[in-house]
């Protein structure tokens, strides 16, 4: 007789059965939590199952199969992403934003499928989160990929891996089939994170879309299962099946254990998709989750087929945009924030309102002329709004609202900061400036912009930590940053410091000396240069040096360096404290000069240059890429201005336009030696 109660004494087979019978039952309990929203039991006895598997599978690391629920979240980081062709383009879908609108998209199938002919629609909730193709072969999970250009996109099996609403294995079938669908982040999960963030000291992640974008970008799976990402599947290939219609694959994917929409409703014609749609334009606000519209689907495959596409869209589907929501409250006041270059911004200070499941009680104003094109004053009812992103605007003033004693709002002349500096605003411009050097609310955002995560990147410096540095005088410059190690001691008095965030602090900062140029140019702060036009300036002037004596006229050369840009800089440079701080940075040992590789001779400046047909060696995007990084211009069409047409297979109308104009045509081959 066998002792069961005794793990060691059961025999290799039970063991087998005892995992597989776990992995079983987690799956199904995923699949209850996830896919069907009606979990049955609480966290702590699902996690009392794991562990009891992950524990088995410990003591009999042989008998641990890649589909476990414990394999989800494996192995090193990878290094990049591999590039996979989708079998079918993944498209887009046309938007509406009218019931008029729907009306022409009904009447429009209607005609093409022939007078008389009846058909169906099918109605789902759009969600905005990241489009996904899965793979399955041989019942598993074989292939996760984003949508990319449509065409291509990149596997990011390991990612999605990590999503508990995927189902890694399937029962349904051995045979292959392809799900696409969204991949996206609940709102208490994406609230909860920027809470976390915040705590942390960082600046949190402006909308739940990008954060899931990002985060399926993350090189390393631990970092992706850390966040819950959730999955909706909205769409079936499988030949095998034979379906006939788009409702009978959503009820097989269900079945198959995928989670689906959270309204699947076929509509026997345009007024019950009207009325789905007022329907759900009511009930959205208490989604867990944001939606930005309907998706409408002809139900037919056949008419599917039929209809076919136009450009990068299926005609037999289209999208309504929901409007953005609205909520009233009042404006309680309007306060200043200084940013890093001394623009002074207005601040809507509201009374706490619920507007699409989190509570709004500051929104921006952006500058004078955008508070008084509103008409504010500060007691007023406001209407504010909440579009596709997740920040909240100031629409309009409820008129009926306001009180007789009630006045215009005027811009304060005084920095809020403790300096109470004079503000002023030039001749021209939208914005106000607090000028003063040393305003410390300006001058903690420009550190914080300095350390920022697209700046130097310097981890254990938070937005908190700047803050509490500058408040104790450790820092008045962001020069200052690379003279804290001498201050050790001093910062473990504060509060909020002990020995070990003071040794994380002090290596990320050590760690960012390495930032190439670009970074260390852009993270300076230098007005209207952002990231894109510091690796654009660092690719043609490659030393520091070179650029601190370039004049206008030169930064004006360069493609995407306009005047304003220009003048910004060549003032940076002659402000005698600006020069002062570099010259510590470049004591303190920061990158200023481009690495040898990098630099790109500009053999393309001035140039406008149109690429048409396949190339062979290098996608559309690259190509442009190669033009921009050699200071040319990629242009759409051929016209007299264009410099000359870069053509490769089966190009077509450019090529003749280009034959007509003059306009000389280079090979592939032509092409790639002018880039080398
Ligand atoms: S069907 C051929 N259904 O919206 C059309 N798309 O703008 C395939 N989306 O890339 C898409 N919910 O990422 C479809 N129920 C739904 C959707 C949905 C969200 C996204 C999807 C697509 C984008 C199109």
């Amino acid at each position: 007789m066998r002792v069961t109660s005794n793990e060691c004494i059961l025999d290799e087979m039970d063991i087998t059965e005892k995992i597989e019978q776990l992995r079983m039952e987690i799956r199904k309990h995923d699949h209850l939590y996830y896919a069907a929203a009606r979990p049955e039991l609480t966290d702590r006895e699902y996690d009392e199952l794991y562990k009891k598997l992950e524990s088995l599978e410990a003591a009999h690391p042989e008998l641990v199969t890649p589909n476990s629920p414990t394999q989800r979240v494996g192995g090193e980081p990878i290094a990049g992403f591999t590039t996979v062709n989708h079998a079918i383009p993944m498209l887009s879908l046309g938007n509406t934003y009218t019931r008029e609108e729907l009306e022409s998209f009904d009447g429009r199938i209607r005609k093409a499928l022939g007078d008389g002919v009846t058909f169906e629609y099918v109605c789902e909730l759009k969600i905005d989160g990241v489009a996904m193709s899965l793979i399955y072969e041989g019942g598993a999970l074989a292939r996760a990929v984003t949508r990319g250009d449509g065409t291509k996109g990149d596997d990011v099996t390991k990612n999605i891996r990590t999503v508990r609403a995927i189902p890694l294995v399937v029962d349904a079938t051995d045979e292959s089939f392809e799900v696409r669908g969204e991949v996206f982040m609940l709102d208490a999960d994406f609230t909860k994170l920027n809470e976390a963030m915040i705590e942390a000291g960082e600046e949190p992640y402006a909308n739940a879309r990008n954060t899931t974008a990002g985060t399926l970008k993350q090189k390393d799976s631990r970092e992706v299962a850390k966040r819950e990402l959730r999955f909706t599947s909205y769409w079936l290939e499988a030949p095998f099946l034979k379906s006939a219609n788009h409702a009978d694959n959503v009820a097989w994917l269900e079945d198959a254990g995928f989670p689906i929409g959270t309204d699947v409703r076929v509509c026997v014609d345009i007024e019950a998709v009207m009325a789905y749609i007022s329907e759900w334009d009511t009930k959205r606000a208490g989604l867990p989750f944001q939606t930005d519209g309907v998706v409408v689907k002809v139900n037919s495959l056949r008419d599917q087929d039929e209809l076919g596409f136009v450009a990068r869209s299926p005609r037999w589907a289209i999208a309504y945009k929901f409007e953005a929501l609205k909520a009233s409250t009042t404006l309680n006041a309007i306060t200043l924030q200084v940013g890093r270059t001394g623009v002074v911004t207005p601040v809507a200070e509201l009374e706490p309102v619920l507007l699409a499941g989190s509570t709004i009680s500051r929104a921006t104003l952006h500058n004078e002329d955008f508070v008084s094109e509103l008409g504010l004053r500060i007691g007023d009812g406001v209407e504010i709004e909440k579009g596709g992103d997740v920040i909240p605007k100031v629409v309009r003033v409820i008129e009926s609202s306001r009180s007789a004693a009630s006045a215009p709002w005027t811009f304060p002349t005084t920095c809020p900061c403790p300096n109470e500096s004079t503000l002023h605003r030039p001749e021209g411009e939208a914005n106000w400036y607090c000028t003063h050097g040393s305003c410390p609310w300006q001058l903690k955002r420009r550190i914080q912009h300095f350390v920022s995560r697209n700046g130097m990147d310097i981890d254990g410096l938070g937005e908190k930590a700047v803050d509490q540095f500058v408040d104790e005088g450790f820092l008045s410059s962001i020069a200052d940053i690379y003279d804290l190690s001498q201050k050790r001691e001093q910062i473990l008095l504060l509060d909020r410091w002990a020995p070990k965030s003071v040794d994380r602090l002090l290596s990320g900062i050590e760690r960012s000396k390495e930032q190439p140029y670009s970074r260390v140019l852009f993270s300076l702060g230098i007005r209207f240069v952002g990231e894109g036009v510091a690796k654009t300036i660092t690719r043609v002037i490659p030393t520091l040096e070179k650029l601190s004596s370039a004049t206008t006229e030169e930064l004006e050369a360069i493609n995407e360096v306009g005047r304003r840009i220009a003048e910004s800089i060549v003032e940076f440079f002659q402000d005698e404290s600006e020069s002062a701080i570099v010259r510590r940075l470049v004591e303190a040992g920061l990158q200023f000069e481009m690495e040898e590789t990098h630099v790109v001779a500009q053999v393309f400046a001035g140039k406008t240059i149109v690429v048409t047909g396949e190339l062979e060696t290098m996608g559309r995007r690259e190509a442009k890429e190669a033009i921009e990084s050699r200071g040319g211009k990629a242009a759409g069409s051929v016209s007299k201005k264009t410099s000359f047409l870069v053509a490769g297979a089966s190009a077509g109308s450019k090529l003749l336009k280009a034959q007509e104009l003059g306009t000389p045509v280079l090979s592939e081959a032509e092409f790639r030696a002018l880039l080398r």
